[in-house]
């Protein structure tokens, strides 16, 4: 990928807002030293999600053998959730990360819908949003979303999570989200930290589906 000064300059505005943040929320910063261990490689290579480490630490706990995870958005994410033995299932918008993800994962336990970027109009991603549809209600343990059109892939989620499972959003500091977000009447905690490969602070919401009633 091409570095633009225009990337460079809105990787400045994010470390400089992460510092004023951490100035105010020292706890933000915990995880510096985590960090710090992660640098100069990718999330790939890491294996890890491009998740604050308190979420990787929660998503730790929540998945195991025969788990099933679904994420919009591949990458470390896609490896971690695997070596953990989860069922997982990925949709990719970015031809490129597909077959990065391909020529490294030979799984039976990973399906991976590759549904490409379908432009700026309206309803773009509209594939991309659905593939969720085509599983049962209350049928994943773990959602996460962090890829394409956040706000409608919250509204299709949501119902797939099973009772006590986790719907996991990441970058819930842009107010685009927040209507999809308050929609889910979940239990919900945000967290705000480091993530893997990431020189400024990652903010990603948790929730969790209350269980069923009488479980
Ligand atoms: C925020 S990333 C998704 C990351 C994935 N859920 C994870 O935690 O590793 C959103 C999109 O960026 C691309 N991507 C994945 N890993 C990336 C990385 N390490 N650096 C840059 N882009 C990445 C993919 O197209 C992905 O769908």
């Amino acid at each position: 990928m091409k570095v633009t000064p225009a990337m460079v300059g809105r990787q400045v505005r994010f470390m400089a807002r992460s510092a004023v943040y951490i100035a105010r929320h020292p706890a933000s910063g915990r995880e510096l030293p985590r960090l710090v261990r992660t640098r100069g490689r990718g999330t790939m290579h890491l294996r890890l999600p491009w998740l604050p480490f308190r979420v990787i630490d929660r998503l730790e706990q929540a998945v195991g053998p025969g788990s099933r995870v679904f994420e919009y958005g591949g990458g470390g994410s896609t490896l971690w959730f695997l070596d953990r033995g989860a069922e997982v299932v990925t949709v990719e918008h970015h031809e490129g990360w597909a077959a990065a993800l391909r020529d490294r994962i030979r799984s039976e336990h990973w399906v991976l819908h590759a549904i490409p970027d379908d432009g700026p109009h309206p309803e773009a991603y509209e594939s991309y949003v659905a593939s969720i549809g085509e599983y049962p209600d209350d049928h994943f343990d773990v959602v996460v979303v962090d890829g394409r059109s956040r706000a409608a892939c919250v509204r299709a989620a949501a119902p797939k999570v099973r009772p006590g499972g986790l719907l996991v959003v990441d970058d819930v500091d842009r107010e685009r989200y927040a209507a999809a977000m308050d929609e889910v009447d979940w239990p919900r905690e945000d967290v705000v930290g480091f993530a893997p490969a990431k020189p400024s602070l990652a903010f990603t919401g948790v929730l969790r589906r209350p269980d069923a009633v009488g479980a």
